[in-house]
């Protein structure tokens, strides 16, 4: 599984960058708007040198064709060839992935709601395909099943497309995505403090440390081989 870091808050990039195996950020105008009205490409470049080769992946807002297109070049003008051009899954985002992907821009076709929307954006070449995890149970659609037909169908064609999931409240939904077979997914940093919240790891870390201590009198293992040097 690829895990990507749905938020542009620097700080927070920062921290776990440092301890995740991250692949990459992603964002939409909703993320944006937290931060505020920040110099925007100033805030992106900031990022794209925090992950590296990390991929960045920036959403446009044009609602035609023409007004996707011209707000994918921006980006990729600003930032580098390099991005990943979000685009939401309908009439007019559809016909700007084909032109895209005919271009070779790296794509990430999102707010996929539906297998067919999936299906699609598969068939037109894009990179990432984001269905909306949460967003999707909130309206009883199954999301896990949705996951499940658009990783049946990369493998089917033998496409490279990979299934980004996206849109978690909780941690079982992003198990039951992977289970599912999603190749990435996509969270806020609040997922990700969660799955180390469980009281029981840090009881399980202070009572591996406790019983050191009780049996050799040093602090760790390192203080040990100090002192038997
Ligand atoms: O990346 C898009 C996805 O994160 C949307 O999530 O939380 O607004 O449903 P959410």
């Amino acid at each position: 599984m690829e895990f990507m870091l749905d938020t542009i808050n620097i700080e927070k990039i920062r921290y776990y960058q440092s301890i995740l195996p991250l692949v990459g950020v992603t964002s939409n105008p909703s993320i944006i708007k937290k931060e505020g009205k920040i110099d925007l490409f100033a805030h992106l470049k900031e990022i794209k040198e925090i992950i590296g080769k990390g991929s960045l992946h920036v959403q446009v807002v044009g609602e035609t064709t023409e007004e996707i297109l011209a707000d994918a070049q921006a980006i990729l003008d600003q930032l580098g060839n390099d991005i990943f051009i979000k685009v939401p899954v309908n009439e007019a985002g559809l016909a700007a992935i084909k032109q895209l992907k005919e271009k070779g821009v790296n794509v990430t076709a999102t707010a996929i709601y539906s297998e067919m929307q999936g299906y699609l954006a598969i068939a037109a070449g894009a990179d990432y395909l984001a269905p909306y995890y949460n967003r999707m149970e909130n309206l009883n659609i199954d999301a896990a099943a949705i996951i499940d037909a658009l990783v049946a169908e990369i493998k089917r064609t033998h496409s490279s497309s990979k299934v980004l999931a996206a849109s978690f409240k909780n941690v079982a939904q992003v198990n039951q995505a992977c289970r599912k077979g999603a190749h990435s997914m996509t969270a806020s940093p609040d997922i990700f403090a969660q799955v180390f919240s469980m009281p029981s790891i840090q009881e399980a870390v202070t009572n591996f440390q406790k019983d050191w201590e009780g049996t050799f009198n040093v602090q760790n293992v390192k203080a040990l081989g100090d002192s038997e040097e």
